[in-house]
C-alpha cells in the first residue's frame, strides 16, 4: 500500500462525494488531512470520521481571504503542508443555446478561479521559505469532459480545459522557480455522486437521452473498462499521485475514465 505516513494534505470540496473519498483514502495512506468546503456541518463530520488526528476548515475556493484563512489553519491544525486537492467544483447543465451568464460565471468561479487560487496560496506556502516551506504536492480535479465533447456541458468542460491547460503552467512555472511542488491533474470519467447522478438526470430532462439510465448506458458504451468510475477510482489516483511512487511525474493530466476519453 501506498504510504504517506507524516504527509499533510488539504483536500477542497471534501464534504461529500469524490472528495471525500479522496479525503479517506490521504488519510488511511498515513496522511493527516483537513477536510475543506463551504458545507461546515458536512464537512465537519467527514473530519470527524477520519479520526482525531484530522480537521476541518471552512472554505470558498473562490475568495481568496478565504484561502488565505484556511491555509494558515490547516498549517496549522497540521504542523505544515505537503499536499493540496484542488477538488470543489460544479457542474450546472444547458444547452448552449440556453446558456445563464449567472450559471457560467459560477462555473468560472469555482472551478477556475477556485483552483487558480488554491495553487497561488498552496506555492505561497509550500515553496522554499513559505509558512510549510518544504515543496510538495498539487492535485487539481479535471474531468473526462476536458477530453471529448459531451453534449449540455459546453461551459463545464470549458472550464476543465481551463484546469488542465492551468496545470501545465503551473507545473513549468514551480520547476523553473525551485518550489518544489509537483503540479498534475486527473480527468474523473462519470461517476454516479450527487454531481454525476444530476449530470445524467438533466441529460434526460433536457431530452438528449430517453432516462437518466440510457444516459449511463450511453457513457458505459463509450467506456472500454464497461462500467462507471467509482469514488475509490478517483481516491486511489489521487493517494498514487501525491505519494513518492508519481515522484517524477509533473504536468500531467492522468485519464481515470476507463478509456473513455481516449
Ligand atoms: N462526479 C463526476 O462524475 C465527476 C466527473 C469528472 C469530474 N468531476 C469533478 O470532481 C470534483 C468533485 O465532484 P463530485 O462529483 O464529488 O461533486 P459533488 O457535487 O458531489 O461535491 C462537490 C463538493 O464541492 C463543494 N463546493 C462547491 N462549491 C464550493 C466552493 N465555492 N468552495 C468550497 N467547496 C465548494 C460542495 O460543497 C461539495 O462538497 C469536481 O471538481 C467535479 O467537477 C466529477
Amino acid at each position: 500500500m501506498t504510504d504517506l505516513s507524516g504527509r499533510r494534505a488539504l483536500v477542497t470540496g471534501g464534504a461529500q462525494g469524490l472528495g471525500e473519498g479522496m479525503a479517506g483514502a490521504l488519510a488511511r495512506a498515513g496522511a493527516h488531512v483537513v477536510v475543506a468546503d463551504i458545507q461546515d456541518d458536512l464537512g465537519a463530520k467527514v473530519a470527524e470520521s477520519l479520526g482525531e488526528r484530522h480537521g476541518f476548515v471552512h472554505l470558498d475556493v473562490t475568495d481568496e481571504s478565504s484561502w488565505q484563512a484556511a491555509i494558515a489553519s490547516a498549517t496549522d491544525q497540521l504542523g505544515g503542508l505537503d499536499i493540496l486537492v484542488n477538488n470543489a467544483g460544479v457542474e450546472i447543465t444547458s444547452l448552449v443555446v440556453d446558456l445563464d451568464p449567472a450559471d457560467i460565471t459560477k462555473m468560472l468561479n469555482i472551478n477556475i478561479l477556485g483552483t487558480a487560487l488554491g495553487t497561488k496560496h498552496a506555492f505561497l506556502a509550500m515553496r522554499p521559505g513559505g509558512v510549510a516551506g518544504s515543496g510538495g504536492v498539487v492535485i487539481n480535479v479535471a474531468s473526462v469532459s476536458a477530453t471529448i465533447a459531451f453534449p449540455a456541458i459546453s461551459i463545464y468542460s470549458a472550464t476543465k480545459s481551463a484546469v488542465d491547460r492551468f496545470t501545465r503552467v503551473a507545473a513549468m512555472e514551480s520547476g523553473k522557480l525551485g518550489y518544489g511542488i509537483r503540479v498534475n491533474s486527473i480527468y474523473p470519467g462519470l461517476v454516479p455522486t450527487e454531481m454525476g447522478a444530476g449530470l445524467a438526470a438533466d441529460v434526460a430532462q433536457i431530452g438528449l437521452f430517453g432516462s437518466p439510465d440510457e444516459a449511463v448506458a450511453a457513457v458505459i458504451d463509450l467506456t472500454p473498462s464497461g462500467r462507471l468510475g467509482t469514488v475509490e477510482d478517483m481516491a486511489d489516483a489521487v493517494v498514487f499521485l501525491a505519494s513518492d511512487q508519481a515522484k517524477f511525474i509533473n504536468g500531467v493530466g492522468l485519464p481515470v475514465d476507463g478509456g473513455m476519453g481516449m
